[in-house]
């Protein structure tokens, strides 16, 4: 067993980039807890991919450009935020810092970027508002349990969040070896306290002359597109949909209501062979073509990496292991220290692009 080193109380000069909270926070996690946070599915192809796939799209500089009045801001469903990065939803995050969410959405709010906080987070989503300076969002993983799902939503409504973001790549967990390799579990201080009181469907047990997932509760009662309007039904606030990868999928995403999408392959921890997100991005801002806000996630470590992302036709991106390892390492401050890291790069990078603002970042920068 590894023990957990104590977590930093100050960021080392050496920390200059998100990739250099990797180890830190490996260091201060218990072995399988790490296998959960950092880990994707099955031969972890596509989680590799996510990453790599940044580096083939070339930036193509405009020099000599006004630069004057500059800025990163970005409207979204009315509301206006400084950048286009926003927190995605990791769920579980008591097994990174004994505080979990509490401490995210301070360092959250103290750079001031949007949180989207999970259906299993470790903390209530009450609590987590009651703490935030900045907006937050939703995600939704629809329940079996319709009724306890329509007073989740009505909760988060309740508590000021600003949207609703239906999980739609994940009805059931992936092929997550690296996970089982480590005998990971939760540990009985953390669980997904919103779902409390939850009525859950009992787990027939496996007949091995039929199906071995299939009939299972979970697929039996998994969301399905008309639930989308079931939804939007019992909220005023945007729903967006996340883990969409295809033209087709978007297209029926806005057919039945969707207020805004987010391409994602859940940072490659459900399904191994699909592909980078960033591959994939473009053709659905092309098929969706401005009707409706389009985020991406999956792979993100640095400002080029955003800046390529809002050229391909994204209007924000969300980070998810990268803040994890941020509150690993050093709770809040490791948080707002990633999140200004990834905003001050995105900065150099439009400076030195000729791109003054979001709307100057257009597909002529990249090459590829
Ligand atoms: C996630 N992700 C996720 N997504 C979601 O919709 N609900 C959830 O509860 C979780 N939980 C979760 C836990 C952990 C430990 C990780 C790393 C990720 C996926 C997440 O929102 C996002 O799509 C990816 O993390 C983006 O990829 P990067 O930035 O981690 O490469
Ligand atoms: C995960 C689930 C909780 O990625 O979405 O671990």
């Amino acid at each position: 067993m590894n023990v957990p080193l104590p977590k930093l109380q100050q960021i080392p000069h050496a920390v200059a980039s998100v990739h250099d909270y990797e180890p830190l926070a490996r260091e201060r996690m218990t072995a399988a807890a790490w296998a959960y946070l950092s880990g994707g599915a099955a031969d972890e192809e596509t989680m590799r991919a996510n990453e790599a796939a940044f580096a083939r799209f070339k930036l193509q500089p405009q020099v000599l450009q006004d630069l004057r009045g500059g800025h990163t801001q970005v409207s979204l469903f009315g509301q206006t935020y400084p950048s286009p990065l926003f927190l995605a939803p990791v769920a579980f995050q008591k097994l990174a810092h004994e505080h979990g969410e509490l401490e995210t959405v301070l360092g959250a709010s103290a750079m001031q970027v949007g949180m989207v906080v999970s259906t299993q987070a470790s903390v209530t989503l009450e609590e987590i508002a009651a703490q935030a300076a900045t907006p937050l969002w939703f995600q939704l993983y629809l329940q079996a349990d319709r009724d306890f799902t329509a007073r989740l939503i009505q909760r988060a409504e309740n508590a000021g969040y600003k949207a609703i973001v239906l999980t739609v790549d994940a009805p059931l967990s992936g092929i997550r070896n690296r996970e089982q390799r480590s005998g990971f579990s939760l540990p009985p201080s953390v669980s997904a306290v919103n779902l409390h009181g939850m009525r859950l469907p009992s787990m027939p047990s496996v007949d091995p002359s039929g199906p071995l997932v299939f009939g299972s509760p979970l697929l039996d009662t998994a969301a399905r597109w008309n639930d989308i309007a079931w939804i939007k039904e019992r909220t005023s606030l945007p729903v967006l949909l996340k883990g969409i990868l295809t033209d087709v999928d978007a297209e029926r995403a806005l057919a039945y209501g969707a207020d805004g999408i987010i391409v994602s392959n859940h940072g490659g921890r459900v399904l191994d062979g699909l592909p980078a997100t960033i591959d994939v991005l473009e053709s659905i801002t092309t098929a969706v073509g401005g009707r409706v806000p389009v985020l991406m996630d999956g792979g993100i470590r640095r400002g080029s990496d955003i800046f390529k992302a809002l050229a391909l036709g994204a209007q924000a991106v969300l980070v998810g292991r990268p803040f994890a390892w941020g509150l690993a390492a050093a709770g809040a401050v490791g948080v707002s220290h990633v999140a200004k890291l990834l905003r001050m790069e995105l900065e150099v990078t439009m400076a030195l692009m000729g791109c003054r603002d979001l709307a100057n970042i257009t597909r002529v920068h990249l090459s590829n």
